[in-house]
């Protein structure tokens, strides 16, 4: 028996596990396994010389709100296992505007699931909302149904057993399209949290720095400054320029930092990645004022369009149009995919008109 416990308690001091009370057993698969009764009562089985691996195939799933999107999760362990396992899985969510970094950020993650065995339990936003997909041993992947434009962020899929605790993290983004937006009252009216309600009202949420550089990647050039997500004032240069933060600064995402949320005002960016409904320009036989318009897509089964509704029908599904057509917050544009004369500048875009004077006549976007 002595002999038999000399090669174990080395492998012990090397692991630095409270050895001294532990009952050491011997099982038949060639794996050392200790038996430590740690006084809670539960008789806890650890391993020597077998490892639990928690992997991600994908660091990053990008979705549209209203789906259902699935963030990959694995466990395995190496050798691989003669016995199931009792072990625990706890999804954590640090949502995009958090903006922290670990050991920070792990302090303000708040929880999205919990699973031991079959029993599970969902938290604060996410209660009914997800599920594990468990398609095969050891497939702990969270399913979140109908997406919300405000579940993005950092998921992290953590697996307990005894001992060992490995997690992996999961980025889900929203594909969607953030765009600039100012007040019908004129330039820079937003104050932070008009800016969130502007952006609300138009099917839309503030857009975050990623979501922004993504559109300045795709080429937005916008020269006005706008609040994003996170209480910073920044904007997207392609081409520089004296009057947009100087000629000899090379392109980029110009940030102002973070500015007084009331006293500060600005424009904003919103994002939006809602493509629910069809947004259409109304077959109309006369040009129409802002009320007529109004009137219009009601005669029609549907409303007027909103910004937000726009812009996503123009990325995500392609709208080409190129009518003018009033929407609900008084402005006029009209949906460009393909480029071509008489329909604006050589790139892609929505063309804005501005918030003409409401007895003037165009045409009309209505969304169903
Ligand atoms: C999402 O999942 C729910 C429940 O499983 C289902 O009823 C719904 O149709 C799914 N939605 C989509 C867009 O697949
Ligand atoms: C628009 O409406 C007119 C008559 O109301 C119809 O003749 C025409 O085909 C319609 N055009 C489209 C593109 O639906
Ligand atoms: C739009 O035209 C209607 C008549 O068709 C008129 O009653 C209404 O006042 C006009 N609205 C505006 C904002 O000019």
């Amino acid at each position: 028996m002595l002999s038999l416990q000399r090669p174990l308690l080395a492998a012990c001091l090397y692991l630095l596990l409270p050895c001294s009370h532990s009952k050491i057993l011997w099982y038949t698969n060639g794996f050392h396994y200790q038996d430590l009764s740690n006084g809670n009562g539960k008789d806890e089985i650890y391993f020597n010389g077998i490892r639990l691996h928690v992997e991600s195939p994908q660091h990053s799933v990008s979705a549209t709100t209203g789906s259902n999107v699935t963030l990959p999760c694995h466990y395995h362990y190496e050798p691989e296992l003669t016995t199931p396992r009792r072990t625990r899985v706890r999804w954590f969510w640090l949502p995009t505007y958090a903006n922290a970094t670990p050991p920070e950020a792990f302090a303000r993650e708040s929880k999205v699931m919990v699973a031991m065995g079959n029993s599970h339990r969902s938290y604060g936003s996410f209660k009914g909302r997800v599920r594990l997909r468990r398609s095969a041993p050891g497939d702990m992947s969270l399913v979140i149904n109908e997406l919300q434009l405000d579940d993005t962020g950092r998921y992290r899929c953590e697996v307990i057993d005894g001992l060992e605790d490995e997690s992996v993290t999961v980025k889900l983004a929203l594909s969607g399209v953030a765009f600039p937006y100012y007040s019908r009252k004129g330039r820079y009216h937003f104050n932070f949290f008009g800016a969130q309600q502007a952006c609300q009202d138009q099917d839309a949420t503030l857009a975050t720095f990623e979501q922004l550089f993504a559109e300045w990647e795709d080429g937005l050039d916008w020269c006005n400054a706008g609040w994003l997500a996170d209480g910073t004032v920044q904007y997207p240069i392609r081409d520089s320029r004296a009057v947009c933060g100087g000629k000899g600064v090379a392109p980029g995402v110009r940030s102002y930092g973070y500015r007084h949320k009331i006293l500060h005002r600005f424009d904003a960016f919103c994002f939006t990645a809602s493509i629910k409904g069809t947004v259409y320009y109304l077959n109309h036989t006369t040009k129409l004022n802002f009320t007529e318009a109004v009137q219009a897509c009601a005669n029609d089964g549907s409303q007027i369009a909103k910004v937000g509704q726009l812009y996503a029908a123009w990325k995500l599904t392609g709208l080409d149009c190129c009518n003018a057509g009033w929407l609900s917050d008084r402005s006029v544009r009209y949906p460009i995919t393909n480029p071509r004369v008489n329909c604006g500048p050589t790139e892609p875009g929505v063309r804005c008109f501005g918030f003409p004077p409401p007895s003037v006549k165009f045409g009309v976007y209505c969304y169903r």
